[in-house]
């Protein structure tokens, strides 16, 4: 029997944390042959709900489950993890952008970094999922010296899963023919989703992008604002979708990219596309060996490069805001 991977998830009682968990333990996240160990991480206040997930996981009787304990201690709640994925945080309501959430949010991340660089496997890999997710990520990974930057990232697949859909019913085929879409950026309405280097029901993705009003007017801002659309539209924040996407994230870093394909993911940035190192930002990336590459070579154009360095510099004001508060 194969050793069984420990998987902590923080927020386990929240709304992505009830779509998240079943799916892990079924085998969505890591494959069929893997079996898992759940860790639920919560706040002492929500220890119970967390126990009624945990009872319903049991009944689902999942073959690859090995067990789930729940904690609402980080030191506990990290031991021996080998892959985070921290979603608990406050969500954002209506008429607040997140990085309104930096405040409140963030003084999460550094003690479970801390904790993380004390207790997890040498094999850690951590998703940020909590918002503003790309500053907490950074929050997390400067709490945490001894454990490689690599290992800290922060989602934006859902964006990039947006972009998919839009590009796709927009050019009228299938989401399965459309490759190389890039999020770039913060996962935050300022972040770029860029068509030029896609393919979009096999023709490149630039044709689509000739009718400027429809990509400055349409499709940009669709995925860049989807986030606050879907809050008015279901009077909270995405959360099935949340939890596929940090699935497709966590699976694609384990098992690789599909070959001729690339996806999204916020990095800790060693200064590729001009992106200044140590902030977390989106970039188009493949997966192998279980490390994720970001894509080089791509060609920047002045349309793409100013949306790009606006995402970024709000990044940097967030990297200042976290500083001013103490919380790196
Ligand atoms: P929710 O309010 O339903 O659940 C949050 C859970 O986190 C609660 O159960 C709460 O008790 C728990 N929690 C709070 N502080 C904690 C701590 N210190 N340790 C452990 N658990 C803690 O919220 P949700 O809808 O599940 O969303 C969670 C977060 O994910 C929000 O910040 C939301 O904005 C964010 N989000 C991000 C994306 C993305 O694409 N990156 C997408 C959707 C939601
Ligand atoms: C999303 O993109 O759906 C989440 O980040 C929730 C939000 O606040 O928009």
């Amino acid at each position: 029997m194969t050793t069984p991977v420990n998987v902590t998830v923080t927020g386990a009682a929240g709304q992505i944390g009830y779509a998240l968990l079943f799916r892990i333990a079924s085998g969505a996240m890591l494959g069929p042959d893997t079996p898992v160990r759940l860790r639920l991480l919560e706040i002492p206040q929500a220890v119970k709900a967390a126990e009624g997930t945990a009872m319903e996981l049991d009944d689902c009787a999942f073959p690859l489950l090995d067990g789930v304990d729940i904690h609402d201690d980080p030191a506990r709640g990290f031991e021996g993890t080998n892959v985070a994925l921290l979603v608990g945080a406050r969500p954002r309501g209506p008429g607040m952008e997140r990085a309104d959430l930096l405040e409140a949010n963030g003084g999460i991340f550094g003690p479970q970094g801390r904790a993380i660089n004390d207790h997890a496997a040498d094999d850690v890999r951590v998703l940020v999922v909590g918002n503003p997710a790309n500053t907490n990520a950074l929050i997390a990974a400067s709490h945490a010296p001894d454990v490689g930057k690599d290992r800290f990232t922060a989602m934006t697949r859902l964006d990039h899963n947006r972009a998919l859909s839009q590009a796709a019913a927009r050019a009228g085929v299938p989401v399965s023919q459309v490759k190389r879409l890039t999020i770039w950026g913060n996962h935050s309405a300022s972040q770029y989703p860029d068509l030029f280097h896609a393919e979009v029901g096999g023709r490149p993705g630039a044709a689509l992008a000739v009718d400027r009003a429809w990509l400055t007017e349409d499709f940009v801002p669709t995925v860049a604002k989807r986030g606050a659309a879907i809050i008015d539209a279901r009077g909270a924040s995405s959360a099935a979708s949340a939890a596929n996407a940090a699935i497709d994230h966590v699976r694609d870093w384990v098992l690789g990219t599909p070959e001729g394909d690339w996806t999204s993911a916020g990095l800790w940035s060693t200064g590729a596309y001009g992106v200044p190192e140590g902030l977390v930002s989106s970039f188009p990336v493949t997966s192998s060996g279980g490390a994720w590459d970001v894509v080089d070579g791509l060609e920047v154009d002045d349309f793409s490069r100013a949306r790009i360095d606006a995402s970024v510099a709000e990044l940097v004001e967030e990297r200042e805001a976290v500083r001013a508060l103490g919380l790196i």
